[in-house]
Formats: structure tokens, sequence, C-alpha cells
């Protein structure tokens, strides 16, 4: 096999900004490799043709960051609508902004507060607690923003996410719970936001779109009998970026590190537009699913081209993941993150191999947070290994 000058294991945006960076400054001839029959990653989407909604394959993908150097590197490979992101929650019969601000507060106590007052009303609430350290989930929800509006949006959807009631939660799962005291319910704080002009994929596809830039799908990193393999690259000394699970790559020699996966289930109707917004959650526990997405609704300028009379909505479910389902929120409880911190040991003892990205280094990392990583990786440890 005449060998590229670099491997990549994963076509998600951590391995595609390393490849596209190693071919553009380092001039290396560059092989992508991924299991799945699509690049992209978790941000891939596709365009339903019914609808005309372009739907985000593993759940709803927002782009967001204050990171000059990010929105510049993004904005090489796509332009971006002006979508804000916005939620709603349907809680007992009613329909709430979010994230909780005052809008909320004011529709919740029926009231028409200042800042001021309901700034004091929530501390009087917080207060239930005082002195206390909380010992779970509850306690501690209940010690930020107050029983009533704890129990509303947070208790219920927090069981629902994690399939297990709060008073049996650790209280390290939430440091705080954002409350707003104004009107303002633009769900992101960024400089920058905005959804690919033409879809997730087109954007992804300009990334891998350089000559020097080789991408094969459907091929297993693991498979022996593909010449990519993690074998014969060592075997081979061939340098290696490596984007999957890192307790995969160990072949799980140290136990499997744990995440959380959502289901979807996909729902039509007979109707231009279902929710009138592109998420609601729904806090109450009578509803099984976290939230619902209706994908037309984040590109509202598509209007034209989208089907009036008909729409998509998927359901989230979420539970904890097994092995072979998509792992997509690592737990993260001290135990995991202690076991990560062995494997963490062992990928460093790994020569010419660089782990990458959100199953690589066992992290929930935003879109812009990972492309920020995989710059930063180019540089201090990539770069120095393509150096001839
Ligand atoms: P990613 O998982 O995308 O890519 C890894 C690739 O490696 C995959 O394509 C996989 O197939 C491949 N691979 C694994 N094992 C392999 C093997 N053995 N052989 C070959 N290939 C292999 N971010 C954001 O900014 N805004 C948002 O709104 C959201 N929303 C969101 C919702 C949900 C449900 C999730 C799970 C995540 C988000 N994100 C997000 C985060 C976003 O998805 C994430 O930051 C990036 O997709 C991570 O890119 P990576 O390249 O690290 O991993």
């Amino acid at each position: 096999v005449d060998y590229p000058d670099l491997v990549v294991v994963g076509a998600g945006l951590f391995g595609l900004t390393v490849a596209q960076q190693a071919a553009e400054l380092a001039d290396a001839r560059v092989e992508v490799i991924d299991i799945r029959d699509h690049i992209g990653g978790n941000a891939y989407s596709y365009m339903d043709e019914e609808t005309g909604a372009e739907i985000h394959k593993y759940g709803a993908h927002l782009f967001h960051t204050s990171s000059r150097r990010v929105w510049e590197y993004v904005n090489r490979f796509t332009e971006f609508t002006d979508y804000v992101h916005r939620v709603w929650a349907t809680h007992d019969g009613e329909v709430y902004p979010l994230p909780t601000n005052l809008g909320t507060i004011n529709q919740f106590f029926r009231a028409h507060m200042t800042p001021a007052e309901a700034k004091a009303l929530i501390a009087e609430q917080a207060g239930e607690l005082a002195g206390q350290d909380p010992q779970n989930l509850n306690d501690k929800g209940i010690s930020l923003i107050g029983r009533p509006l704890y129990e509303a949006f947070i208790k219920n959807y927090t069981a629902k996410q994690w399939q297990t009631d709060p008073a049996e939660l650790p209280a390290s799962i939430i440091n705080r719970l954002p409350v707003r005291f104004n009107y303002d319910n633009r769900y992101f704080q960024d400089t920058w936001e905005g959804l690919p002009k033409d879809g997730y994929t087109k954007w992804m596809e300009r990334m891998a779109a350089d000559e020097r830039i080789h991408v094969s799908l459907g091929v297993d990193f693991f498979d022996a009998s593909q010449p990519y393999s993690k074998d014969a690259l060592k075997a081979a000394g061939v340098p290696v970026v490596y984007t999957g699970p890192v307790d995969r790559y160990f072949d799980y020699a140290l136990g499997d590190l744990k995440w959380r996966t959502v289901d979807f289930k996909e729902v039509r109707y007979d109707e231009g537009d279902h929710f009138g917004c592109p998420v609601m959650n729904f806090s109450d526990a009578d509803v099984p699913y976290t939230r619902a997405i209706e994908f037309k609704n984040f590109n509202p300028e598509r209007r034209d081209a989208q089907n009036p009379d008909k729409t998509v909505v998927w359901e989230e479910y979420s539970r904890f993941a097994e092995r072979g389902d998509e792992p997509y929120y690592p737990v993260n409880t001290e135990a995991d993150k202690a076991l990560y911190a062995r494997y963490e040991e062992l990928a460093a003892g790994e020569d010419k191999v660089v782990f990458g990205g959100r199953l690589g280094t066992y992290k929930y990392y935003d879109m812009h947070q990972v492309i920020a990583t995989a710059l930063d990786a180019y540089e201090k440890r990539i770069a120095p290994m393509l150096a001839k």
C-alpha cells in the first residue's frame, strides 16, 4: 500500500478540521476513513423530500461561538443564516419561554413582577434549604431556583433525561440553573450564531474538497482486513488521528466508559407547522419524551421550497447507552472520570496516534469547541509529526 502522510479516523468536525489543515498547511496527503456511510459525524444532515426540512440525523445542531478564530475558519466553508435559537416548554397545559426568564416567571406566578421583585422572590424560595449541603440533584435544584420553578421546569425533564429520580442523582450534575431577570429568551449568548445556509453536509463536503484529501466511507479502523486498520498503520509507522471511542481503541481493556444516548421517533403531520417553533420541551412526566424537534422551523428562510401542508417532528427519548448504541453524552460520574484518566494515560503512550474529538477524549463538546481543539491539536501535535 502506498500510505498517505496522515490517516484520520472519523469524518466528523474534529477529523475534517485536522485533515483540512494538514493538506493546506503541510501539503500532506490525507486519508480520512469513517465507519458510517456519510461524512460529517454527528453534525451530518439530509433533506427530507416530503416536507423540505433539513433533518439533523443525530439530533438538533445549532452553531454558535464567541471565538473569532473559529468563526473565521468555519466561514471559509459555509455562509450562515441569521437564525437565532429560542426554545419553548410545555408545562401543565401551558407554553412558556425558556431559558427561565422574567416572562417565564411572571406567567408561572400570574404576576407582573419587576426584575428586582422577581429576584427577591426566587432568592426567598431558594432559601428553603438554606444552611444544608444539597445531598442530591433535587435539593440542589431547589437551592438554586426554589421549589416551584424547579419542580415545574427541571425535575421531571431531568428525570426523563437520566431515567432516574433526581432524588437519586448526584447534586454535582448541575452547577447552576440559569435564570434571567429580563425578557431575553435568546438561548445562546455567543457573539455569533446561525445555521449553514445550504446545510451541514455541504459545509463539511467543502472542508474535504481538497485534492490531497481522500475519504473512504464504510471503513472500520478495527477491521484488520482493510489497509487503514490500527495494526497495519502501526506496522507501517503512519501517523494517525483517532476520533472514535477511546475505550474501544484499547479493546475496553480497563472497562467501558458510560454514555447516554437518545432514540428519535419520527412523527409526520398533515399540516404546515405543528409547534410554531423549532424546539418544544416537555417538562412534565406524562409526556414520555424530553423534547420534540420540528426541523422545518430551523430554516424559515427556505419557506418557499418547503411543503406548506406537511411537517416532520422528531421526539427525543433519552436513555443509558449500551455498547453498539450511539454514544451521545458522557455520563461523567467520578468513577467515569477516573476511568477516563487511566485511558488517557494509555493514549499518551501511543506513539504517532493523536486522540481527539468527543469520543476520543470522553468529553461533551459543542461544534465550535471541537473545531477549536482540532485547530490546536493540529498546530501543537500533528504539524510536528508531519514535518519531514
Ligand atoms: P463525531 O462523533 O461527529 O465524529 C466521530 C466519527 O468517528 C464518527 O463519524 C464515527 O462514525 C467515526 N468512527 C468512530 N469509530 C470509528 C471506527 N472504528 N472506524 C471508523 N470511523 C469511526 N454541538 C453544537 O455546537 N450545537 C448543537 O446544537 C449540538 N447539538 C448536539 C446534539 C446531540 C444529540 C449531540 C450528541 C451532540 C450535539 N452537538 C452540538 C455536539 C456535536 O455533535 C459535536 O461537537 C461534534 O459533532 C463532534 O465532532 P467529533 O468529530 O468530535 O465527533
